[in-house]
């Protein structure tokens, strides 16, 4: 029975396709203009039709979730796609990959991880996730391991799995789970507060601030629809409820998540589940990224899935792409429109310009885990491990 409603539920989420289109021109003033027919994220269900001009755009930003190196093929599919973003690395700002880099969290597979990463030649802002905590094994073995090797990457000491950094001078914030529950995370007071401190100073004047996590919100992006019959995956619900009130305080903010599998999902999810993986929730705007490594399980599920994240002055466009085969999956394409103009600090001219990141604090002091609330929900433990 479990089984005949999972297939029934994956053919629906398969079937959450909507045709979108894709133009490109030129304007009488000589710009290149984009026509997009969007999935419009606003609320409701309906399409956007619109020009964008590409001497408007303020940032882009590709993103790739979930590699899981280590799982049967993962490697060579995720080698592809570093390849084909660093072949365009002269017109993007910046890759952003919000965890599970690895399947199990062992030594081989993190330094197979970053061989495969160092093939793209600006620094990929990183953030761990369960699987790179070894899931459903010991996070006390996992969890130096990871962290060692994401120093090394990003120059960085410390032994907090949380950092921030940027991008042309926009704020990204890197939250880490401090639990130890393999399907859901919680992160301490002094993270929180070292979130609420950082989305402050970033947020001024209207900037973008990008929060990276592996975790969705709770009840965010179909999170409880994403694994049939024992749903969800998240951040627990109090953490999330944190997390977006201290977010919702401003304009401009944007979540990106992985963990899901979610694969890319549109106009029929949004009608029948109300779940989509780009959505706003008190004004942040929440993006969940597919698995690049595996396989997803809704909607466009293949592998080497991501997206292209393109800040405009007005609005944000995110596009589907399948990054190992180069195809732009135009089926796929959001369109977020923006409340308040954008303003980029620290605009340079040129491509990739993120800065070395700044370690979570001072002090190198063991981490302090003290989860935001003891008893939370208390069914996560039962959710299967993404
Ligand atoms: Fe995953």
């Amino acid at each position: 029975m479990k089984k005949i409603l999972c297939a029934i539920l994956v053919l629906i989420m398969t079937l959450s396709v909507f045709v979108c289109c894709l133009s490109i021109g030129t304007s009488a003033d000589g710009n290149i203009t984009k026509s997009f027919s969007a999935m419009l994220i606003d609320g409701g269900t309906g399409m956007s039709q619109i020009d964008v001009d590409e001497s408007q755009k303020l940032l882009t930003v590709d993103i790739i979730s979930d590699t899981h190196i280590g799982a049967s093929g993962a490697s060579g599919v995720v080698r592809s796609c570093i390849q084909r973003i660093e072949s365009e690395r002269g017109s993007i700002d910046a890759l952003i990959i919000p965890g599970d880099l690895t399947n199990g969290g062992d030594e081989p597979e993190f330094a197979e991880f970053y061989n495969i990463l160092n093939t793209y030649s600006g620094s990929a802002i990183v953030a761990n996730g369960n699987h790179d905590y070894g899931s459903f094994s010991s996070t006390d073995i996992h969890r130096p391991i990871a962290l060692k090797y994401r120093n090394q990457y990003k120059g960085i000491s410390s032994d907090k799995n949380y950092y921030s950094t940027d991008i042309k001078g926009c704020k990204v914030i890197v939250l880490g789970d401090e639990g130890n529950k393999p399907n859901s995370g919680t992160i301490s007071r002094e993270q929180l507060d070292y979130l609420r401190s950082e989305v402050a100073e970033g947020a001024k004047d209207g900037a973008p601030v990008f929060v990276i996590a592996h975790w969705p919100l709770r009840n965010t992006n179909g999170e409880r629809f994403s694994w049939p019959i024992i749903p969800g995956g998240a951040f627990s619900k109090n953490t999330s409820d944190e997390i977006l009130s201290i977010l919702s305080a401003y304009p401009n903010v944007f979540y990106i998540s992985g963990h899901l599998h979610a694969g890319l999902n549109g106009r029929l999810t949004r009608t029948i589940l109300n779940a989509c993986c780009v959505e706003k929730h008190n004004g942040v705007t929440c993006i969940n990224a597919p698995s690049c490594g595996k396989s997803n399980h809704m909607g466009y599920f293949g592998k080497g899935t991501g997206m292209r994240m393109s800040v405009y002055k007005d609005r944000v466009i995110i596009e589907g792409r399948n990054y190992e085969s180069g195809e732009w999956l135009t089926r796929y394409v959001y369109d977020v429109p923006l409340s308040v103009e954008p303003v980029i600090p620290g605009e340079l001219p040129g491509p990739a310009t993120e800065t070395d990141p700044v370690p979570a604090t001072s002090s190198d002091a063991d981490v302090s885990v003290s989860p935001v609330t003891p008893t939370d929900t208390g069914y996560e433990d039962l959710r299967p491990a993404a």
